[in-house]
Order: C-alpha cells, then structure tokens, then sequence
C-alpha cells in the first residue's frame, strides 16, 4: 500500500494568503494541514508516499523534505497544471504501479486518523472505498447516492441540485483499477479530469466500490471561514502546557500552550489557544480559539478566534476576532492627521471596518 498526497492546487478561495504560499501549509493550531494527513498516513503503516505538487513544489518541498521528519519516504511528483484529482492520478502512474493506494486531499482534515479506513480496504478487497459524510452545503462537493443496503448507485461532482448530502470526503482508497478508469474519462464543465467521474465508471461496470460514513468531524480548509472552524475544531482537543514565560501580572487558563522563547507581560490568554515561540505579548488580551504563530509582536490588543501566521505585528488593535493573518502582516494605530485608515492590501484582501461609520 502506498499513499498519493495532492499538494498542488492553486488555492484560489484562500487569496491572498496563497498568492504567495501553499494552502496545505496553512497552520491550523499552529501546526501545517498538511502536515497532520501525513501523520495519519504514517499511523495507518503506510510509508511510502508520493506527493502530487504545482506551482507551489520549492515551499512544500522545503517543509517536508525527504518525509524522514514524518517517519515516511516521500516522492515528489510535479504536475504540471491543476487538471484535477484523476489527472494527479495518471500524473503519479510511474510512482504508483500497480500498488493499492490512500488518496489524500493535502487540504483536508480528519478526526481520528484514517488507520481504521485503511485495514478495512485490505481485509475486504474492493476495488475502491470511499469515505462520505453528510454535509449543509453538497453543491460544493462531490456526492454519493445510496441504495437502501447502503451500496453506492451514483456520484456526482458538485451537482447544482443535489441528490443527497453526502459528500465524498478527500480521502479515497484505490486498487490500480481507478488509473484504467482515469484514462477513460472525458474533462468535466470545470475543464477538469474529476475523480469522482471515475470512481462512476467502476460502479457502472459492475466493480466493487464501497463507502463508509466518517463517524468524526471532516474539515475542507478551502476558505477564511473554514479555516477558522478547523482552528477551533483543532484546538479543542489541545493539552495545555506553559514553555515559554509570563510575567507576575499575566495568567494563561489550563488549555493554553505557550511555546518556549515565547513571553507574556501584563497579557492573558484564555484558551483553547497557542502562542509561539519568539511571540511577545504586552498587554495583550487573546480569547479562545486563537493560534498566533512563531515570532509575533502584539501590543495593546484584543484578540479572538483568529489564526496570525508568522512576524505579525499587531500595535493598538483594541479588538480584532473572526480574522486569518498571513505572514508579516502589520496592523496599528496611529496619530497621524487626517484621521484615515491607511491600507497597503495585496490582491484579493479582504478588509471588514465598523470604527466611525456614517
Ligand atoms: C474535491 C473533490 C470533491 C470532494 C472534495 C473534498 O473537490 O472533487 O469530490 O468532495 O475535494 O474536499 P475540490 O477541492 O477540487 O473542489
């Protein structure tokens, strides 16, 4: 068994942010998506893995390296253009051979691991096994339509009138079966090769493709809003612990982590809720749900249910929530006359104002 990761993809619902970095190195809880598939597939025993990259490759392959880190041995696989997920399928033909393999979204995030999933496959032996779960919001994803004894009749990739509502979650275990498919099918309306248009053709000619409901949550990080949720979703399940100092005037509750070389003066944090290492905070309020990552600066402010990404510095801002920081970012406050906002925004910013409205 081996496993195929897709890495590529140009992350167009998480602009800015990914006009210069990768979505599947976003942090949730201050740790890469990414990076927690790849634990889960090294859990489940698989160490052979190849990752599907783009545009993106240089920094993905900077953060995982040969994969020796995750206790795997990664391949990495360039693809030339996003053409969609069968299209990384035949891209990785060479890699994978004739080998069983676990197909995993590098946005995607499950609960509880996939080790489960993947014995599952190699006890019952079918050609394909899908993971679905239900979901609000199935225009947005592929679909499963199942009979009464739960086999799978149909699926649809994100259909304008939906079926059913369950999604197929990004994580797909394939016989070599799927690459004869993928051959065969033709560009969906969105001008791509869709996995799911594969996986219909073995179920129409009569293969066994199975499906099970993922019991815990399943996160597709695509967007600000998502993420978010992934980051409260995550945190959640974090145990507290204090590396880094705090002053006599500053407090953490219990679900905190505090990185080393991170210090706290006159701040509280309540948790669930990480601070990084190298982060200062002065005077500093943060509430629940919030992951400020490694070497920011954050003085006189409020903030809640946010993720900061590396080097923010946040000077004055008496209450941000609900935000996602990239790198480097820089907000404060200022004296200067007139009394404006002043904004330097890269493409696709999105900016959210309620001081002195009129
Ligand atoms: C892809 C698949 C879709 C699946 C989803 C899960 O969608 O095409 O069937 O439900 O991943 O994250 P995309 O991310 O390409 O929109």
């Amino acid at each position: 068994m081996k496993a195929l990761v897709l890495a590529g993809g140009s992350g167009s619902r998480l602009r800015p942010i990914t006009h210069t970095s990768a979505k599947q190195l976003v942090p949730v809880a201050n740790k890469p998506i990414l990076f927690y598939g790849l634990e889960q597939i090294r859990d489940a025993g698989v160490t052979e893995v190849g990752i599907i990259v783009g545009d993106t490759g240089p920094e993905i392959r900077a953060a995982i390296g040969d994969g020796s880190a995750f206790g795997i041995e990664v391949t990495y696989i360039p693809q030339d253009a996003p053409l969609g997920l069968a299209h990384a399928v035949l891209t990785a033909e060479a890699f994978l051979g004739d080998d069983d393999f676990v197909m995993f979204l590098g946005d995607n995030l499950i609960e509880g691991g996939i080790r489960y999933v993947v014995e599952a496959f190699e006890r019952d032996a079918p050609a394909a096994q899908l993971l679905l779960k239900q979901v609000p919001d199935p225009q947005r994803f592929g679909i499963a339509v199942l009979d009464d004894e739960g086999a799978i009749v149909r699926l649809v990739e994100k259909p304008k009138d939906p079926p059913s509502d369950l999604a197929l979650v990004g994580v797909y275990l394939f016989t070599s079966a799927i690459l004869d498919a993928a051959r065969r099918i033709k560009p969906s309306w969105r001008g791509e090769l869709e996995i799911t248009d594969a996986i219909q053709l073995l179920v129409e000619e009569g293969r066994q493709v199975r499906a099970s409901l993922v019991e815990g949550w399943w996160l597709d990080t695509g967007k600000k809003d998502e993420l978010l949720e992934a980051n409260r979703v995550v945190l959640s399940t974090i145990v507290g612990r204090v590396d880094g100092e705090l002053d006599a005037a500053s407090s953490v509750t219990p679900d905190v982590v505090v990185e080393a070389g991170a210090r706290l003066i006159r701040s509280h944090v309540r948790g669930p809720a990480v601070i990084g290492a190298g982060t200062v905070l002065e005077d500093v309020f943060i509430g629940p749900f919030t992951s400020v990552a490694a070497d920011c600066t954050l003085e006189r402010c409020e903030v809640e249910y946010s993720v900061l990404m590396e080097r923010c510095h946040l000077r004055d801002v008496p209450r941000m929530e609900g935000s996602l920081l990239g790198r480097d970012v820089r907000i404060s406050r200022t004296e200067r006359r007139p009394a404006a906002h002043r904004f330097l925004l890269g493409d696709h910013a999105e900016i959210e104002i309620t001081e002195g409205r009129v």
